[in-house]
Formats: structure tokens, C-alpha cells, sequence
């Protein structure tokens, strides 16, 4: 059955209009009063609507605008519990730290697998109703080897873009003796969750882990067959990008205190993608990295949700949007791409994050004429529908 989705004010396709067919997300591109046609799960024609083939099926937009589906590159949701009252405290002026994390991991290690199940679906549930089809998700709330494979195992079953991300922090019983708890995580503990995974994550941080133990991490996951990527330069300068760019890692993730060094080594990669969280500067009172730096180095830009208990508890990528453009200073243009082609560069995926010819169909309608309402109207439940491989969802 194929679907002519036709009276789209803008239709954002991160693809040139006169190609054939695409292999992967390109540049923000956008086409005026167009229509697209879905057909067996991928995007099969885009153009201006008065050029439009028929199709089985027609859906009027009546002059809304239609994007590619958010592609959200860093999340957390394989936990239990909440830490409301952290963030009270912090917003009443206590600073975060990576300790905080040991609340959620013993409330996770104490969960059934059922639980954690119930709550990863009713998070899934929320970003697919705010327009997000493709999602990274990692575990790091166990710290055992029992608890990270089955946090990776859950977090499987919602998405294909698994990370491991055993060395988060380390846990309480490895009190004093990280070098075990490293040993733990580049040995037994991987070799539990490597078979789960796509990717290896290190939380390269003063309070979390050094630079000689985020190398070996990352190392020993790339030995396993998983693929680098980073949470850098967080809550300070140090290390995180650098490692990341040596590594050849998809993304760095964070990037709030950047140097210009780090900035010249992201922009001379080739490949890795820093990767925005602009919900953790807001739910942190952090300051906001200049994006703009980044953009005019010629730095590939993501933004994503970074949705976890303690950092930063929106899945909202619209949210995510705004906050980008008004405070990191990027244009709704370069939002929306980072939001979605940006996405896809840091999971290092070609099928998702753009519209064009035989890209997945997966969109989304927004209840405005065009993609800059995601910013001007901010905290608005915008997303009027969303396709998932050419299926309505939402
Ligand atoms: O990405 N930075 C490390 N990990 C998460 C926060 C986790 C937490 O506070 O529970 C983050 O911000
Ligand atoms: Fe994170």
C-alpha cells in the first residue's frame, strides 16, 4: 500500500530535491508546498505537490509541515526510580555531580526485570509521541555483571542501538579500587553485554573515569567488536574529546567546556560528531557550549535527549530544539538537522535522519507550516503525527 502525504507547507528532506535516490542524510534542505509518497516502509517519491504520482492511500497535511522522525543518539533509560528531590536541591543551589548516580544504580540493581521493562516502555512511548522514531539507549544503572547484561538485554528489545556503558561510575563495593572495577568492565562484564551491544560508551570525567582507563575501555570494547563513543567534557574541561577523536569514536557526547583544541580535533576527525545536550545545561544550570564555534569550524553537530534520572529528565527532543537555538545559539535550521541527519551521523546511520528516495519513512507532522515552530513555540505539544517505516504510530 503506498501513501501520498500531499499539502506540505515545508517538507524538510536533508536530501537535494532532484535526486533519485539518497544513501544518506546530506545538507538541511527543505521543499515549499510539497507532498511525499511512502511505499513499503521507505520514502519512494518527494516534489512539489502539484507533481504528486497518486497512491493507494492519501493524507491531506492541510498546510502543516512534515520532518524526518527525531534521532535521538543519547539516552539512558534502563532504570529505576527518580531523583526529583536532587533536582530541587541542585535548583536550589547544591552543584551536580556524577555521584548522584549511585542512587539510580541501587534502586536498578534492586528492580525486577519487569520494572525496568514498564519504564523503558513508558519512556520509548514518550519520545515516539514527541516525534522521535530512532533512539540510542544505554545501560550503566547496574554496575554488575548480572545487571548490565540484562540492562543491555531490555534496552535491546526497544532498540537496536545498544551501548555499554558498564563504566558510568565506580560502583560503591569498588570503592578505592577502580583499577578492579575497570578490570571488571573490559573483561567478564563485557564479554556478558558485548553480545547485546553496538557500541561501548566511558564516562571520562573527574569523579568517573581517567584517560588512561576511558582508552582502555574503549579499547577492550573495540576488541569485543563494539564501537566507540564518549561522554567528554562534561562537567569540565579534561581529556574526553581528545580520547574520543583518537579513538576515531562516532560521537563525544556533552562538549559543555570545550577548548579550542578540542574544537580544531573534532573539526579535523572526520568523523566524530559532537553531540549536544542542551536539556543537561538546563536541568544543571550549567553553562551552554557555544554551538556556533563548533558550526563555524566545521564540526559535525547532534543534538540529543541525554534522557536520564539525574542530569537531565526530558525526552522531549522538540524541547531539545528549542533550547539550541535560543540558548546555544544554533539557527532552527541547523537544530532541526542536528536533530535529525546529526542524529544519524553519530549512530553512523544512512537510512534514517533524512527523506530522501529510500531513506525509512519515517516522519513526522508538526502542527505549524514550518519546521522553525519547534522553536518559536516552545513547550507546545507540537507533533500531530508519526510515521514509523511508513506506519502511522502517533
Ligand atoms: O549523561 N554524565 C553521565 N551520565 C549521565 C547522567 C547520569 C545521572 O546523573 O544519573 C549524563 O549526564
Ligand atoms: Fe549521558
Amino acid at each position: 500500500m503506498s501513501l501520498l502525504i500531499t499539502n506540505i507547507s515545508e517538507l524538510v528532506t536533508n536530501a537535494p530535491l532532484e535526486a533519485v535516490s539518497v544513501a544518506s542524510p546530506g545538507p538541511f534542505e527543505a521543499i515549499a508546498d510539497a507532498a511525499i509518497v511512502l511505499d513499503g516502509g521507505r520514502v519512494a517519491w518527494t516534489g512539489m505537490a502539484a507533481e504528486a504520482p497518486a497512491a493507494d492511500e492519501v493524507v491531506d497535511a492541510a498546510g502543516r509541515a512534515v520532518l524526518p522522525g527525531f534521532v535521538d543518539s543519547h539516552t539512558h533509560l534502563v532504570f529505576a526510580g527518580e531523583r526529583g528531590a536532587e533536582f530541587a536541591a541542585r535548583m536550589a543551589g547544591l552543584p551536580y555531580s556524577a555521584g548522584g548516580i549511585r542512587g539510580t544504580v541501587a534502586a536498578t540493581r534492586a528492580a525486577s526485570d519487569d520494572e525496568l521493562r514498564s519504564n523503558l516502555a513508558r519512556l520509548a512511548g514518550e519520545m515516539l509521541a514527541q516525534g522521535t522514531t530512532t533512539f540510542e539507549c544505554k545501560s550503566g544503572y547496574g554496575l554488575t555483571v548480572a545487571d548490565e547484561a540484562r540492562s543491555v538485554a531490555l534496552a535491546g528489545e526497544v532498540t537496536p542501538e545498544v551501548t555499554y556503558l558498564g563504566a558510568h561510575v565506580v560502583p560503591p563495593e569498588f570503592s578505592g579500587d577502580a583499577a578492579r572495577y575497570v578490570d571488571l568492565v573490559c573483561g567478564e562484564m563485557l564479554a556478558a553485554c558485548a553480545p547485546s551491544a553496538r557500541w561501548v560508551d566511558v564516562f571520562c570525567e573527574e569523579g568517573a573515569f581517567g584517560a588512561d582507563e576511558a582508552r582502555a575501555v574503549l579499547a577492550a570494547g573495540e576488541a569485543a567488536g563494539l564501537q566507540p563513543r564518549i561522554h567528554a567534557n562534561q562537567l569540565g574541561p579534561g581529556p574526553g574529546v581528545q580520547i574520543a577523536v583518537e579513538a576515531g569514536a562516532a560521537a563525544a557526547d556533552h562538549c559543555t567546556f570545550l577548548s579550542d583544541a578540542d574544537v580544531d580535533a573534532l573539526a579535523a576527525s572526520g568523523g566524530t560528531v559532537a553531540t549536544l545536550l542542551p536539556g543537561v545545561e538546563f536541568s544543571t544550570r550549567s553553562p551552554y557550549p557555544d554551538a556556533r564555534q563548533l558550526l563555524r569550524a566545521g564540526v559535525t553537530v547532534a543534538i540529543a535527549s541525554d534522557c536520564n534520572p539525574g542530569s537531565c529528565f526530558t525526552s522531549s527532543m522538540p524541547l531539545c530544539v528549542a533550547l539550541a537555538v535560543r540558548e546555544m545559539r544554533m539557527t532552527t535550521a541547523e537544530a532541526v538537522w542536528a536533530a535529525t541527519a546529526g542524529g544519524a551521523r553519530a549512530l553512523r546511520r544512512t537510512d534514517v535522519g533524512h527523506l530522501g528516495v529510500g531513506a525509512r519513512a519515517d516522519l513526522i507532522m508538526l502542527n505549524g507550516p514550518s519546521h522553525a515552530y519547534l522553536a518559536y513555540r516552545p513547550g507546545v505539544p507540537l507533533i500531530s503525527g508519526v510515521w514509523r517505516s511508513g506506519e502511522r504510530v502517533a
